[in-house]
């Protein structure tokens, strides 16, 4: 809860990702107004035999991030002898479902999941049998919530993990404002639900009294900074108080939860060179919505 006694309050969006975020995070995932779920499916089914022959046979699959395992599922139905597939992720009951039921659809493959904070130290498991390459794979734009600096640095660690093989990522694109505006607005509200719930899981796990129907949902593009910036906003002023501490909120004051950047092909490039990569190849969809890009470590 340290973001919260700066002058700018922040939490990181890590926290978002309990087993109830997870949810609510798949089914923003099936909303209309967000693109990037959908467009990203159909840039891996139009080239999937395309990104299969770029990461070749007998790799090591390392997803970070990987929530439900579902788009995952395409490589594994395509790559020729994975030697296997590591999943990572910090919602441990969703990890451990996911992976059983990845498990179950794939006899011969080897899963590991691995419940971790993948920004922080953490071991990889190592796999017994051969393997031509490690390959991470970082899907869904869940690099535009790293500020640049951060973002090279992580990307700089998947460098070092997968020396000799690569990354495919997906990153979205820069786009009509309107299109992003609606993509964090949904009219069901469920992207409000899933900001909202940190607040709910802040109350849940450490002593907090937080009135969820006190504070409101605002996302909008920060052109400036190429960025999605996701608030709670105070709707009156309060205090509120977590464990021992008092955090009084004025009228109006906010709780930055997320970022999302949003990047040109060219700005993504400059980015992935400074951590160590080269761009091989960008697949993107016809409205040029949302890239999928596989990096080879140098
Ligand atoms: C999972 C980080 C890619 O930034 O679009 C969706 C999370 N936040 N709606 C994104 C999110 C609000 C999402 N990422």
């Amino acid at each position: 809860m340290q973001g919260l006694q700066d002058a700018k309050k922040e939490l990181l969006s890590k926290y978002f990702y309990d087993d109830i975020g997870s949810q609510l995070f798949e089914q923003i995932c099936l909303l209309d107004e967000y693109y990037p779920t959908r467009t990203e499916l159909g840039i891996m089914q139009e080239y999937i035999p395309e990104i299969v022959s770029l990461l070749g046979p007998g790799c090591m699959l390392i997803e970070y991030g990987s929530g439900s395992s579902t788009k995952i599922r395409m490589l594994l139905d395509a790559l020729h002898n994975p030697a296997g597939y590591v999943a990572i992720d910090i919602a441990k009951e969703h990890l451990q479902r996911s992976a059983a039921s990845l498990a179950a659809a794939y006899p011969g493959l080897a899963v590991f999941p691995v419940c971790a904070d993948y920004t922080s130290d953490f071991t990889l498991p190592t796999s017994s049998g051969p393997v031509s390459k490690r390959v991470a794979y970082f899907p869904g734009s869940t690099i535009g919530n790293f500020d640049r600096e951060p973002a090279i640095r992580f990307l700089q660690q998947i460098a070092k993990t997968c020396k000799g093989g690569g990354l495919l990522i997906g990153v979205d694109l820069k786009k009509d404002f309107n299109i992003l505006h609606r993509a964090y607005n949904d009219t069901q509200g469920v992207t409000a639900r899933f900001n909202l719930h940190l607040l709910e899981r802040i109350n849940q796990e450490l002593e907090a009294d937080f009135q969820l129907d006190q504070f409101g949902h605002y996302a909008f593009y920060n052109p400036g900074q190429s960025r999605i910036e996701m608030h709670l906003v105070s709707l009156k002023p309060q205090v509120v108080h977590i464990e021992e501490s008092e955090f009084s909120f004025k009228l109006g004051e906010s709780i930055w939860t997320e970022s999302s950047y949003k990047y040109t092909p060219a700005e993504f490039a400059q980015l992935a060179v400074c951590a160590g990569f080269a761009i091989e190849h960008v697949w993107t969809d016809a409205q040029q919505l949302f890239s999928v890009q596989y990096l080879k470590v140098v």
